[in-house]
This record gives C-alpha cells, structure tokens and sequence, in this order.
C-alpha cells in the first residue's frame, strides 16, 4: 500500500489525541510529524501531550515540533475548561523525558513538505502555524497536497459563541488568511480547504457504554481513554446536558483516509475577524459573491460508519464485531443509527430538549 504522507498540526487536547491514536493505526498514512500550536493548551503543553500519546502508542519515532505561542492578532484564550488543566483531562501522566519536543514547527512543515513533494497537513487545532506557513514560506505550498482543518461551522451553531467554533475563534486572523490563500495563492488556487467542521463532528459521540465496550476490548487502551475523557464528559454533561462527549477531531483524520464517511458541498468561505460573530464562518455554496469556490465543506456523516471505522482500527478488531455492539447503543433517527444520548441531549430541540 502506498501510505500517504501526512503532517498532523494539533493542540492536544483530548480529541486531538483521539485522533493521533488513529491515525497512527491507520496504513493508509505514514505521519511524517506532530506539530503543535497554542489551542486548547499552549503549544509546549501540547508538545508534552504529543509525546505522551506517542509513548502510549510505542511511536516515539514520530518527530514533535512546537508552533506558534500565540494567535496571529488577538490575546490567546486556551480551553482547559473543557479539557482540563493539563489539556488530557486532568489525568496528569508523566511527562516524557527520553525525547523532548523540538522547537520549530513553521520550518519543519515548511522543510518536510519540500523534501518529501505531496505531503498532506491535518490541522486540528487554530490554524496559527498554517498562516505563518503561507506567510513564511509561500514557495513551500507547492509541494502540500491537501489541507484537512477541523474547524467553523456551516449550518450548526458554534461552541465559543453562538456563531463560531473553538478553533477559528481562538484565531480568526489565521483562518482568514489560509481560507483567502486557497482563493489566490497560485499554489493553492486550484485546491481547496477540506472543512470539517461542527456539522459532521457535532454527531461523533463517544458514550460511557462505547467506552465500557472499549476497555472490554482492551483493558489498556480502554483505560487511557477512560482517563483522558472523564474530564470531557463532566463539561459535556454541564455545558450540553448529553452523557458522554463530543470528539470532534478523529473524524478529520476518518475523512482523510476514506471519503466515504462524509458528504459535503463546495463553496466560497470566508471568516470572520471582527465584532461578535468573529470566528465564524461565511459559507457561499450558491455563488451569490461570484467567487471561485476554496473550500469543501462537510455537512454529513454517518455516525455509526465513523465508530465502526475507528475502533477496528484502535482495537485491532473486525467489523463483524464491532457492528453489534454499536446497533445495540444507538438509534433510528430519520432512517441514520445515531446515539440514544444525543437523542436524550437537553441542548437539542424536540424532546427533552432546551425549547421545552
Ligand atoms: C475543536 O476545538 C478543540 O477544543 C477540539 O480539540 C477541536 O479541535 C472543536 O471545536
Ligand atoms: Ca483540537
């Protein structure tokens, strides 16, 4: 198999590390690199957790590089609230000491992605290191293959504030630039930002009994996930009113591989950086501004698909297994296997839901 090559740029972050796990037990890929950025913690935080994660997997061969400490323009706001004050939940592992996180994130995407030719960025995380990438080193877009960001929100409502999502409020100016390069950078013209955003990642929930199942499965792996997550699950039940939580990220690396998980539409986006919607973004899939269209927007997925694909990939496990187990925890909704618990979410209309 032909794996392709990969840089992941990232804050982690429980989610983040959700998604390292499977991308580093997917063939498909071959992860040139970690890189971290200020997000939900400070990017040497970040560093740490990126190693912790790649102890835990026996992949400390994957080199660690820490970005940008801080947003382009506006003061940096972390998200420990939801995950934690050490960014894994407050699980508080030992940081690593045998390899230490190297300085440098910029040039090392900037280096990579000369050397290697075709190289792919996953940025789940504020886009900070990818603006300065355009900015620092425009000759070096030539050689990125696709730009995968977890980030904005098309038709869904925000997280940060009712219009904007985590990562492009925590840096509106980042996002901006790279949404304004795929519509005129000669290099990135012809391409486009592959959003996935909180419209397919809202549905991706991890629910105490799939954790249960997860420790069934594998007494070690469960138990990590059940101590980065717990913290995440204490915010998604006050903040949200749904038992377990929302891992936003690992659907960006699912997508990545395979197409089939999401569906989506073409358009011109924009993002906001000024006043109170600052961070969202402005989404012209009908070509009312007449522009050509830079980005590829995910508005569908097929939860049930998405679970199946990540725990045979984590666990090690086959299909036919797996599927079971998941019909047995979720739903009928309009003809799509959902979650019982977001059926049951105090933050969704209809039933048991915040317009009672
Ligand atoms: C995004 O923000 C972060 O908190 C998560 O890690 C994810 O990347 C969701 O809004
Ligand atoms: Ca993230």
């Amino acid at each position: 198999m032909n794996a392709r090559k990969v840089i992941i740029d990232c804050d982690p972050g429980i989610d983040d590390v959700l998604a390292l796990m499977l991308a580093l037990r997917s063939p498909e890929m071959e992860v040139l690199g970690v890189t971290t950025v200020c997000g939900n913690v400070p990017a040497a935080q970040g560093g740490e957790n990126a190693l912790k994660t790649l102890e835990f997997l026996k992949r400390l061969d994957v080199p660690v590089y820490l970005g940008e400490a801080r947003p382009l323009r506006r003061a940096y706001v972390d998200a420990t609230d939801t995950h934690g004050a050490d960014g894994l939940g407050e699980s508080f592992l030992p940081n690593v000491e045998k390899v230490r996180p190297k300085e440098g994130a910029v040039d090392f995407l900037a280096e990579t992605l000369k050397r290697e030719k075709q190289v792919s960025i996953i940025a789940l995380g504020p886009l900070t290191n990818i603006a300065r990438l355009i900015e620092c080193h425009p000759e070096a877009l030539y050689s990125l293959d696709e730009l995968i960001s977890m980030g904005g929100s098309y038709k869904s409502h925000g997280n940060c504030s009712p219009v904007a999502e985590y990562n492009y409020w925590c840096d509106p100016d980042a996002a901006k630039a790279v949404y304004e390069a795929f519509d005129r950078h000669p290099a990135l013209r012809e391409k486009q930002v592959h959003m996935v955003g909180l419209d397919v990642t809202r549905e991706i929930l991890l629910t105490p009994n799939l954790v249960e199942y997860m420790c069934c499965l594998s007494r070690e792996i469960g138990a990590f996930i059940r101590k980065i997550t717990r913290f995440y699950f204490d915010f998604h039940w006050k903040q949200e009113g749904v038992i377990g939580c929302v891992i936003n990220d690992p659907l960006a690396v699912a997508y990545f591989i395979d197409r089939s998980l999401c569906d989506g539409i073409d358009a011109y986006t924009q993002v906001e950086t000024e006043g109170n919607s600052f961070g969202q973004t402005l989404a012209d899939p009908y070509g009312i501004w007449k522009k050509e269209k830079n980005s590829h927007i995910l508005t569908k997925t097929d939860p049930m698909k998405f679970m199946e694909f990540f725990i045979t990939r984590v666990f090690g496990v086959p299909a036919s297994q797996v599927r079971p187990i998941l019909r047995q925890i979720m739903v009928e909704n309009a003809g799509k296997l959902v979650w019982a618990q977001k059926e049951a979410s105090l933050f969704d209309e209809g039933e048991g839901g915040a317009e009672e």
